[in-house]
């Protein structure tokens, strides 16, 4: 293997081992701080106003009542905000959109700000942002993907996905002696992450200090000293906890600004906390999509063409459509490929990336055709899958870096007990009556790396600090990161402590992509080795030392010692060294990114295969998933309980996908009626039984050096599917629209 980029450094005690959450204590007495639960002397608060149109302008704004109010300080709308020196439409960043910020009198969506109150408490700041009054000259409003002419795409970019198209997709439709043709819908869907967006910004003359959480701490802040015309160096983010993220975090928004132009103005730190009312507007969602799928096979069930066609909306000012039809391009061997996206401008606030942007989408529409089309070619859905095994990425023909999918298959069919599926839809009843379905789909989700810093300080005692910028999202960042840190300098994991979340730490990258453990794991990683080979370098010149003219190259760091590989007769102290060295600490860093080179060579994803199991009672309607088991291969997994749990946390997403979550607009008004979490449904533990994860063991040689690959979205990538293919297998009706409700059922 000579075009390995690096072999994976052999592990010490931390790494893969199911450690529990380093924050865990912290979060569950309530000590852990969340950006809202930051105080400051003379704090404001802020709220603002949100509109009640989805289109059109405001005509007037009455704002006497809200100023009059005890306690408010000041209300901002168009026609008195402050300046602000950046372009509120420009993109600073590659994550960034542009933010409504009441730049003008023009009314996007509903929910969208069109004032702001600031005010002595929270208290007066809602009441005040009640008191202002507007009156507005509506336009119909657009929210509906037939609302609105649709649109190609002229330069592929961050929100707008290129075609693709591989082989001849028009000789692989008149090869086809099988062929489904069908179009879905999937409703809007809305982040709601438990902590909703919040910020405390405090200005300290242009040094700008802000507590918000972010997936991003580089790319915001560099946002925010765009928009505020201040050096990057200038502004100091802190987000040491998320309560959520899942995409909606990695990018600014409207709101957040608002609030940093409220503190400069008033020159009085000012926090500003979305309700959950709010979070249905300005700061992204998954975009609703139409999706046109067919597929061929010939006589011997080989596809012989997949083209997948997207509609997505996005709102009238700005362009993030939904990737849902690359999904298609990385899975099935298919003698010809073809994605295509296209859009439709609505009034609602800007789509984006929401965990496992595209895929989610995408696949649960194309693991429903691939059950289609094997029950039309007669053969069972996952003969039907391996027959269309990809050995080599379709379309590219690149290898994989690796992929045990076909282990995922076997093991999740052996949980599960898929051999005892009867072939035929409608077969199998419950003790109590009930239909019961069983499906499957297949879990695919892309292996990306950002570039990023981290620095390691050994300590004269033994212990060490690691420190890299990147946000936890909850996910077990602030452990499993620790995890790979503690082993890189051979030490104890409770030697080491962990400092992230804050933007004065090296560059830690992005928390998005699934990308997290490999970015920011493989700078910790880079920057631990890094102390072990200066370490060893200094032993190597110490008469006194075990290792006095060992050298570096066959030294590895495990139990706080230095030791030569092979010969454990040799070692030496960390401690040892460093004392002998004079020196009360050494630090180092480190750096990780993918070269592009890397990245060319190599297919690089993780795979799974999810299986689900529905009861379904035709008479209410009423659908329940009461089994899922769902086998991953994601390289190197760090912490198992960790990932388990982000694997399970994405196939509960998968039900809600399938079964719950949908916003829906007001025709008349454009509002979305369900803009709460009593309306707007998300899965309740009753909803959730049976969870079943299976890891997969991947060693993966090219994916970076760590060998870690991802396991944040690729859970709800195959469950989508795989429960719409279970109802279908409990009633033999297939059912286009996610979700799937028991009026649809009902109405067939
Ligand atoms: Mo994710 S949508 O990359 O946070």
């Amino acid at each position: 293997m000579s075009d390995t980029i690096a072999r994976p450094d052999r592990f010490g005690s931390n790494a893969g081992q199911p450690m529990t959450r380093r924050d865990g204590l912290a979060k569950v007495t309530g000590t852990a701080t969340f950006a809202a639960d930051n105080a400051r002397e003379g704090l404001l608060h802020a709220v603002y106003v949100p509109a009640t149109i989805a289109r059109g302008r405001v005509a007037s704004l009455r704002t006497d009542a809200a100023e009059a109010h005890p306690g408010v300080i000041r209300v901002i709308t168009p026609a008195n905000r402050p300046a602000l020196p950046g372009d509120p439409e420009a993109k600073p960043t590659r994550f960034s959109f542009a933010i409504e910020v009441l730049q003008d009198d023009l009314v996007r969506y509903a929910g969208q700000p069109v004032a702001l109150v600031v005010a002595e408490t929270i208290e007066a700041a809602t009441e005040g942002a009640r008191l202002v009054t507007a009156t507005y000259e509506a336009d119909p409003p657009r929210t509906d993907l037939d609302d609105a002419p649709d649109f190609g795409i002229d330069t592929p970019d961050f929100g707008a996905p290129g075609d693709v198209v591989h082989g001849d997709p028009e000789a692989g439709h008149a090869a086809a002696s099988t062929a489904i043709d069908a179009t879905y819908e999937i409703a809007p869907q809305y982040h709601n992450a438990m902590e909703t967006h919040a910020i405390v910004a405090e200005w300290d003359g242009d040094r700008l200090l802000l507590d918000t959480p972010s997936q991003a701490l580089s790319m915001s802040c560099a946002a925010y000293a765009y928009l505020f015309d201040i050096p990057v160096e200038n502004v100091t983010l802190r987000s040491p906890y998320l309560g959520g993220g899942f995409g909606s975090k990695a990018i600014p928004n409207g709101p957040l600004v608002l609030a940093i132009i409220a503190a400069r103005d008033l020159a009085r730190p000012v926090k500003l906390m979305l309700t959950r009312q709010q979070m249905f507007g300005p700061v992204g969602h998954r975009g609703q999509t139409r999706q046109r799928i067919r597929l061929g096979a010939d006589g011997d069930g080989a596809l012989t063409v997949i083209d997948h066609e997207n509609l997505a909306a996005t709102s009238s000012f700005e362009m993030f459509l939904e990737p849902a039809s690359n999904a298609s391009q990385g899975l099935y061997a298919a003698k010809a490929l073809r994605s295509r996206h296209r859009g439709v401008r609505l009034d609602i606030g800007t789509p984006g990336p929401m965990r496992a942007p595209g895929e989610a989408s995408g696949s649960a529409v194309l693991e429903c055709a691939v059950d289609e089309i094997a029950e039309a070619a007669g053969m069972d859905p996952l003969d039907f899958r391996l027959k269309n095994y990809a050995e080599t990425e379709p379309g590219t023909g690149r290898p994989y870096s690796s992929k045990a999918l076909r282990e995922c298959y076997a093991r999740g069919a052996e949980a599960f007990g898929w051999k005892d599926r009867p072939r035929e839809p409608g077969k199998m009843r419950d003790e109590a009556g009930l239909l019961v379905g069983w499906g499957m789909g297949t879990a695919f989700f892309p292996s990306p790396m950002f570039a990023a810093e981290a620095r390691a300080t050994l300590r004269a005692d033994g212990t060490a600090i690691v420190e890299t910028s990147a946000a936890d999202m909850g996910q077990g960042a602030w452990t499993s990161l620790a995890q790979i840190a503690a082993d890189s300098l051979g030490l104890p994991l409770d030697s080491v402590e962990f400092r992230s979340g804050h933007s004065a730490l090296p560059d830690g990258g992005v928390a998005g992509g699934s990308g997290h453990t490999a970015t920011a794991g493989g700078a910790l990683h880079a920057a631990g080795g890094n102390v072990i080979r200066q370490l060893g370098e200094m032993a190597a010149e110490q008469p006194d030392s075990p290792l006095f003219g060992a050298g570096n190259a066959r030294l590895r760091a495990h139990g706080g010692r230095l030791h030569v590989e092979g010969d454990e007769t040799r070692s030496d102290a960390l401690v040892d060294i460093l004392a002998r060295a004079g020196k009360s600490e050494l630090v180092a860093s480190g750096k990780a990114s993918r070269p592009d080179e890397d990245a060319k060579r190599h297919a690089m994803n993780s795979h799974g295969a999810v299986f689900a199991e529905i009861r379904v009672d035709p008479d209410l309607g009423q659908m329940r998933v009461t089994r899922l088991v769902g086998a991953f291969a994601a390289g190197r997994i760090i912490n198992p309980r960790l990932a388990e749990s982000q694997l399970k946390g994405g196939m509960i997403w998968g039900i809600s996908f399938a079964l719950h979550e949908e916003a829906r607009h007001d025709r008349r008004t454009g509002r979305i009626v369900n803009a709460d979490l009593a309306e707007y449904r998300v899965p309740v533990n009753a909803d959730v039984r049976g969870l079943e994860v299976i890891t997969v063991h991947e060693d993966d040689a090219y994916v970076n050096a760590l060998g870690i690959k991802g396991v944040g979205e690729i859970g709800i990538t195959g469950t989508v599917g795989a429960i719409g293919n279970a109802i279908h297998h409990a009633t033999g009706k297939r059912f286009r629209r996610f979700p799937i409700r028991p009026r649809d059922l009902l109405a067939t």
